[in-house]
Formats: structure tokens, C-alpha cells, sequence
């Protein structure tokens, strides 16, 4: 049986757990949130980092600091999680819908500027598997319109555009370490504020909506509500997890990056005869292998092979669907343009990497699609 995913464990979890259990008021403290949080300032190329409870919260906060209102619109790529669309959902907010790269499933940049009207209030871009979206146009798109970016960069930690780190061009980007990442505590997050003019709401909202951080560094007599907030910061116990994994994120990443240029290899005669087709590489960007994909020739062909695999034990997935196609997708947005997107929805299929996947794992997967393309 070879899984679709198993959640990342390096084997230092286990003592920092230990260690934190073990400490006097250890849980009550911040000592691993706060070294989690440098870490990434210190090595990601970011400035202010924050751990939440989960990319999804950090999407809603990021939604809240950009005081998204009933009426705005967001541009964002129809493929992409459903947590995207609901963050701006539930400010009220209409989500604008545009196609993606079929080689990349990026937001089509081409695409952004005709769903531009003046109601448009951002641009969200989501590095999906751990791959860039083009800056280099998105970003002065959004200046020349006035629009804020809100990066998803959920699925690319460790992956850089043009030498730059993911989750440093939006003003706001977000990260996820659900047990699905590459680098994981289960369930958590994080964020960037990137744009400092986003800063100065940005505590009261990520501490109930209050002045709490600021209180207790004796700024101000009385500690109260002052606007909209949540319960947002991650918890002691889940840094406990994610620092030893942040620590040698490289390796990890180095794992994944290795088992999916051997993918990538293993499946190059099929790609070249034009049997599938291969994710996008370039120059331009350093991806972190958080998934391999294929795409196939029709949804028919998508699940035939889906079932093969399955019946030689590996399991393979398909991923988003579009937003635009669902029901509430489309009451509580639009799409704009041609739509390709749902095409390359149906096509695309997830193999099987993780880290520990061994290279004769990935073979064998390899082997098993070149024999369902032969039968
Ligand atoms: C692109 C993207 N954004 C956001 C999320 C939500 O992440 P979380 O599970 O941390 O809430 C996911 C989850 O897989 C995702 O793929």
C-alpha cells in the first residue's frame, strides 16, 4: 500500500514535547510560539510573523485587517480551497472568480486586470503546490489599481520566486501546517504582515479584538473591546511540534523536492509522447515539491487511472474543486472570462509524496501509470 500522504514526523517532536510537558508553567508560556515566529523572521525573509490556528484563520483575519465590506470584491483563482472564498464570504464581500495557468493552476495573471471594477478592494493569489505566481505582473497590477494582495501561500514554505521567499509579496500572506504540509503541527498556521500600515489594528484583532498585548506591556489603564477580533494565536503545544520541524525544514523540503524530480523524470518519456502532462518548471522559481501532479487526457481517463492505482494499493487524488462551479460559489460570486479552469480541475491527479516516500516507492507508482497507459 502506498498512501496519497503521511503527516511529516522528523523524530525530534517527541522531545521538545517532552521537554514542554515536563517544564514548570511550560504550557502557560510562549517560549516556543515566540522561537517558531523568529524563525521565520530570521529565515524566511519576512518581518512580522505571527502563528494562528490555522491558514483558514489566518485568510478571515487577513480579510478583517483589510475591512473587507459587503459591496468589495476580491480577485482570486477559482481553483483554489474553499477557505479562500469564505474569507471573504463572510465579510460580506463578493468573490471574483478568474481562470488559472493549466500548467501551474496559478491565478492566471493575464486574466486580472478585465475583472478589475471600481468595487475591487484586493487580488489573492495562492502559490499552489508550493509553485510562484507571477509577481513580476501581479504585483504592479496592484499598485498601479490601488488593490492590496493577500498571498496564500499556504502549500510553499522554503519555496522562493526569483530568489525572494513565498509569503513575502503579499501585504498580507498566509501559511498552513495542517497535517497535510509539508512541514506540520496538525493543525496550524501563520501569517505576514508585510504592508506596515496593516500593523497597527493588527494585535487588537489577533487578540479578541482587544487592547490585550498592549495592556499587559503596562500601555494603558484598562483592558477592553475595541473592535472585531478572534481567538487567532496557535497554541504552545502545537510550536512545541512545529519548531523542531522548522529546524530542518531544509531536509524536509529536500525530500519532497527529491522524490518529485524523480517523478518528474520517471514520467518524462509519457509526457513527451503527449500522454500526460507535467507541472510547470522554470527558472524563475524554487518550488518546495509540496505535491506532483499529471494531468490526463479527460475526467474519464482521471478516474480510470485513479481506480487502477487503487487496485495496485496507491492512492491518488484529485484536488480543488472549482469554486465558481459550486452553488454558493456562484451566489456568492462571479466569474470572469473564458473558464478553462473547470476543464483543468477535472484533469489534474495528485501521486502519492510525502516525507519518507522512498524512491522505489515513487517508481513503482511511475511503473504502475506507464502500465495503465500501455494496456
Ligand atoms: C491553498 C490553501 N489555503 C488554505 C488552506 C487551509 O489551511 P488550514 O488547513 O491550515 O486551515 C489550505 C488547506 O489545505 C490550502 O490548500
Amino acid at each position: 500500500m502506498i498512501p496519497f500522504f503521511k503527516t511529516t514526523i522528523t523524530g525530534n517532536e517527541q522531545k521538545y514535547l517532552q521537554t514542554l510537558l515536563e517544564a514548570e508553567d511550560g504550557l502557560a508560556g510562549k517560549e516556543y510560539l515566540s522561537k517558531s515566529e523568529k524563525w521565520f523572521n530570521e529565515n524566511h525573509g519576512l518581518k512580522n510573523f505571527y502563528l494562528t490556528k490555522s491558514c483558514t484563520h489566518s485568510l478571515e483575519l487577513a480579510a478583517l485587517l483589510l475591512n473587507l465590506q459587503p459591496g468589495d470584491e476580491v480577485i482570486m483563482p477559482s481553483y483554489a480551497f474553499v477557505s479562500c472564498a469564505n474569507a471573504i464570504a463572510l465579510r460580506g464581500a463578493t468573490c471574483v472568480f478568474v481562470d488559472v495557468h493549466p500548467d501551474s493552476m496559478n491565478i492566471d495573471e493575464s486574466q486580472i486586470e478585465a475583472a478589475i471594477t471600481p468595487h475591487t478592494k484586493a487580488i489573492l493569489t495562492l502559490n499552489y503546490a508550493g509553485v510562484a505566481c507571477n509577481y513580476e505582473v501581479i504585483l504592479p497590477i496592484a499598485k498601479k489599481y490601488g488593490l492590496s494582495v493577500i498571498e496564500d501561500n499556504a502549500h510553499g514554505i522554503g519555496a522562493k520566486y526569483k530568489g525572494r521567499f513565498l509569503g513575502t509579496f503579499g501585504d498580507i500572506s498566509t501559511f498552513s501546517f495542517d497535517h497535510l504540509k509539508n512541514v506540520t503541527c496538525v493543525q496550524g498556521g501563520g501569517m505576514a504582515i508585510n504592508n506596515p500600515t496593516l500593523f497597527e489594528r493588527f494585535y487588537v484583532t489577533y487578540e479578541f479584538g482587544t487592547n490585550r498585548r498592549a495592556f499587559f506591556k503596562g500601555d494603558g489603564d484598562r483592558y477592553e473591546w475595541k473592535g472585531l477580533g478572534s481567538n487567532f494565536p496557535l497554541s504552545e503545544l502545537s510550536a512545541a511540534m512545529l519548531l523542531p520541524q522548522l529546524e530542518v525544514v531544509k531536509d524536509i523540503n529536500a525530500h519532497f523536492i527529491n522524490s518529485w524530480n524523480l517523478y518528474s523524470e520517471k514520467l518524462s518519456d509519457l509526457a513527451t509522447e503527449g500522454t500526460i502532462k507535467l507541472p510547470l518548471t522554470s527558472e524563475d522559481f524554487e518550488h518546495n515539491g509540496h505535491c506532483f501532479f499529471i494531468k490526463t487526457k479527460s475526467a474519464e481517463e482521471r478516474t480510470s487511472l485513479i481506480h487502477f492505482l487503487e487496485s495496485k494499493g496507491i492512492q491518488a487524488q484529485f484536488h480543488y474543486t472549482p469554486l465558481h462551479s459550486s452553488e454558493f460559489g456562484r451566489r456568492v460570486g462571479r466569474f470572469v472570462g473564458q473558464d478553462n479552469t473547470s476543464w483543468e480541475g477535472k484533469t489534474i491527479l495528485r501521486l502519492p509524496l510525502f516525507y519518507g516516500i522512498t524512491a522505489s516507492e515513487v517508481e513503482t507508482v511511475t511503473e504502475k501509470i506507464s502500465e495503465f497507459y500501455l494496456k
